[in-house]
Formats: C-alpha cells, structure tokens, sequence
C-alpha cells in the first residue's frame, strides 16, 4: 500500500510531530510500505490528490491535528485516515469533556474545575485560588483544558505558584483545567487494535527527579521508564483494562495512549487519552511495543493493513 504519513503542522507540538513522523515512516519502510511525508500547509491537499495515497496517517500532535480538524478536511477530500474518527478526536482532545465521559463509564478521575481566562480576569487571582483551595484543596494541577506534551502544565502546591501557572496554562489555551493532584506513580497505557479488536500493551512507569515536563519527555536520559511498569499483577491489569475502557468509551480507533497515576491505596486515576500519541525514539507507545515483543515496523504496518481491510 502507499501511505502518505503528515508529519508537522502549526501547533507548539510541531517539533514532536515531526519526529514521529520520521520514525514512523522509517519503520513501515523497512517493512515494504511505500511512504511519503507531509507537512501540513496550504499544498497539502493537492499534493495528496496528485499521489492518491491509499491510506493517510495524521502523526500530527496538539492543535488542528489531534482535535479531529485535519481529519475532518481528509474525509472531506474522499482520503482514508488511519485512527480515531473526527468526533472522537474532539472529544479526548478536550481534557474536561473526556474526564466527564470516561467518569461516567465507571474510572475514576482527580476532581476537577474548569476556568475560562475571562474569567480569571473577572475575579482576579486572589479569589479564583480561595474558590480552588477551598473546592479541591491544594496541591492542583494546572493544565490547558486542550494541549499536550505537558505544554503549560504546572503543579501549583502553594498559593503563591497560582498567578504564574494561570498565565502560563493561557498561553496555550482560553481555558484552564485546575486538576486536584494526586500523589502516584505516573503510568501510560497504550492500546492498539490491529484488526481484533483494542489489546493493551504494557504498562510504562514513568520516573523523573522533577515534573514530566517537555524537556522530561524529549531529551534520552531524562526520564526513567520501567516496561512493564513495577505494579503488582492485579494492577497491572487493572491499568490495562482501564485503557481499554477509555479507549472504547470515547470511540477511539488503532491506536491511543491513556495516561493514568496509580496511588498508594492503589486506585487508577484516568488523566487523558491521546489519539495521536508521540512516536518519537523516546516516547512511550514505541516502548511499551517493544517491550511486549514488537517489532515496531511490523506492528505499524499491521495498523496500516487492518485500516485498509
Ligand atoms: N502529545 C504527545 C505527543 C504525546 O502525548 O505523546
Ligand atoms: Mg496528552
């Protein structure tokens, strides 16, 4: 099959985009797929026109990529898209709107507030955190209710810390999720569905000195994962079924991460889903692949394979 992999785009995640899209198209090459790569500019529909792909994968992280807007264009120009649907994509690139669902199907998620900048204007900071403070207690987490890479995500544990993490969290969204923190081990669970349905690989546990922060994520050495994370045999299983539950509850195809902390009572927190998790060298979907004995370029060609059956 000939695939055309979209690698790029406009959103701050740009750069990660770019480097999931490397390797993912290095991979299915090695595995006789013919791939080409595109960025996401105004020629990128004639230039898909002119090729024909059978098959577009989108490894386009944060805004215009992974909240179903690109998708939308494609199945509008007649392509076959590789994942997740339009509207479930806009559903678990909404941070409050996929807690609310998964919470609904039974997993448990840290309660939480949504403040739009407006409103954050209106009260000033003072009020906002008493109304925090006395709602969730502190510490809170505050992340853009839309974004990834942990873009503008602060853990704010004083009153202090508030005013910083507000402005930073609206530089990349209109709207805040103040998230009630909950003290764990920090695991990611990937699903893929090769053609018989959604199978979650195992667990990564993910170690760092201090936030999972953009530089945690993207610099080799940084972080320490453990594959298959350290849980107990009941856990481990409980975090798969989770992701598996997040997966089908919001409608997600082929591939998703959920990003989950396991406390020290050992509940499962559900934080968020990914519809198009990185797939760079240090990301964790490619790890946990391997560690359950993958080889990455067979498995996303099987992905490739069961889109087009
Ligand atoms: N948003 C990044 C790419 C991730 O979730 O892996
Ligand atoms: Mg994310």
């Amino acid at each position: 099959p000939r695939v055309a992999v979209l690698a790029g785009g406009l959103s701050h995640e740009r750069d990660v985009s770019l480097r999931s899209g490397r390797r993912v198209a290095e991979a299915l090459r090695s595995a006789g797929v013919e791939v080409s790569v595109h960025d996401v500019d105004q020629r990128l529909l004639p230039t898909l026109a002119s090729i024909g792909p059978d098959l577009v994968w989108p490894l386009l992280h944060g805004a215009g990529g992974e909240d179903g807007s690109i998708r939308d264009v494609l199945a509008l120009a007649g392509h076959r898209v590789l994942g997740t649907g339009p509207r479930a994509s806009r559903v678990a690139w909404s941070k409050p709107i996929a807690k609310t669902a998964v919470s609904r199907a039974g997993l448990a998620t840290p309660e939480f507030v949504t403040l739009p900048q407006s409103l954050f204007r209106e009260l000033g900071a003072g009020q906002v955190l008493d109304a925090i403070a006395g709602r969730l207690g502190l510490p809170v987490v505050v992340k853009p209710s839309q974004g990834g890479s942990a873009l503008g995500v602060t853990l704010v544990d004083d009153a202090t810390g508030l005013p910083h993490a507000m402005v930073d969290c609206f530089s990349y969204a209109g709207t805040a999720l103040v998230e009630r923190a909950v003290q764990g081990t920090e695991i990611a669970v990937s699903v893929v569905d090769t053609g018989d349905g959604p199978v979650a690989l195992p667990a990564v546990e993910i170690v760092t000195d201090g936030p999972y922060d953009y530089d945690a994520r993207y610099n080799p050495g940084r972080t320490e994962y453990f594959t298959p994370a350290r849980l107990d045999e009941d856990l481990a299983a409980r975090v798969g079924a989770a992701a598996v539950l997040a997966h089908r509850e919001l409608g997600l195809r082929r591939l998703s991460r959920t990003d989950l902390v396991v406390d020290e009572d050992g509940t499962v927190w559900f934080l968020e889903v990914n519809v198009a998790p990185g797939m760079t060298e240090t990301s964790l979907l490619p790890q946990a692949a391997e560690a359950a004995g993958h080889q990455l370029s067979d498995l996303y060609a099987a992905l490739v394979r069961a889109e087009l059956a």
